[in-house]
């Protein structure tokens, strides 16, 4: 069982904290026999499972659908599930309303918010109520929109003492992890030799204290291209595609079903069903 204090310890033992996305019930259990250390119910899952092209569509509904799924199939794994868009912006009350859903319904460890400035605010407060909050910083998938496209952050000197002050900020706010998403090395490193809280990588080297990838991505399940950032592990479009393929040619040249397939009555009673 994973808590905060287990992960940290794990931390402070130089042992590298492994997380992987998971949306529902078979890609959580895989994820836990596997041995992860945190399953991200990542809003990624508009993109990998519901066939968006960003993470915008993304609902409660769907997070909270999604959250509940992947706890079935995981008891014993820290989970932290993403705040969707919008839902924990301006009106504080009605975060709160949103971010309960994810801790009772959803049963999250943990939360994900996007972004600094507000939303840092944000994290403190729900901090402050008993709801541990992780700060993702870098790329910001939620602001593609405003940002220029999904691009590396932080590569000029300004941006990079603002991504730095922002983890700091993140840090004092409460954050009990900082995800940072697609920054240069050097710049990963750094926040996380300023940082005590665990930072945990997506495009940001190996000088962090833990990585994260998508469940579709490192199993090349669904996916197509794969971000300069991704090592896959299998081709499971192929393994799936072939298999699929194979099912149809023998259902096709009679193949399928075999006699070990089908099921039998007695043939006394062949003759009344003939009758
Ligand atoms: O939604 C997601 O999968 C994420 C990770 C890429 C960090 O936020
Ligand atoms: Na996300």
């Amino acid at each position: 069982m994973h808590t905060m204090t287990t992960l940290l310890k794990k931390m402070n033992e130089q042992e590298k904290l492994v997380m992987l996305t998971a949306y529902d019930y078979p890609s959580a259990k895989l994820a836990e026999s596997a041995g992860v250390d945190l399953i991200l119910v990542g809003d990624s899952l508009g993109m990998v499972v519901l066939g968006y092209d960003s993470t915008i569509p993304v609902t409660m509904e769907d997070m909270l659908h999604h959250s509940k799924a992947v706890r079935r199939g995981a008891q014993h794994t820290f989970v932290v599930v993403d705040m969707p868009f919008a839902s924990y912006h301006g009106d504080f009350d009605r975060t709160l309303q949103a971010a309960s859903l994810l801790f009772q319904e959803g049963r999250a460890d943990a939360i994900k918010l996007e972004g600094a400035g507000e939303v840092l605010q944000t994290i403190e407060r729900l901090t402050q109520v008993g709801m541990p909050c992780v700060a993702h910083l870098g790329l910001t998938p939620q602001s593609v929109g405003v940002l220029e496209g999904y691009k590396v952050q932080g590569k000029s000197l300004e941006a990079a003492e603002t991504l730095l002050q922002d983890s700091l900020a993140a840090e004092r706010a409460g954050a009990k992890m900082l995800v940072l998403e697609c920054v240069p090395h050097q710049l990963a490193k750094r926040i996380a030799e300023e940082l005590t809280i665990p930072v945990i990588g997506i495009g940001a080297g190996a000088d962090v204290d833990g990585q994260v990838l998508v469940y579709h991505d490192v199993l090349k399940y669904g996916v197509d291209r794969l971000p300069k950032f991704v090592q896959a592990y299998a081709d499971v479009n192929e393994v799936a595609t072939d298999a699929i393929r194979s099912y149809v040619e023998e259902t096709k040249n009679g193949h399928f079903p075999q006699e070990r397939h089908t099921f039998t009555m007695d043939e006394s009673l062949l003759d009344s069903l003939y009758g």
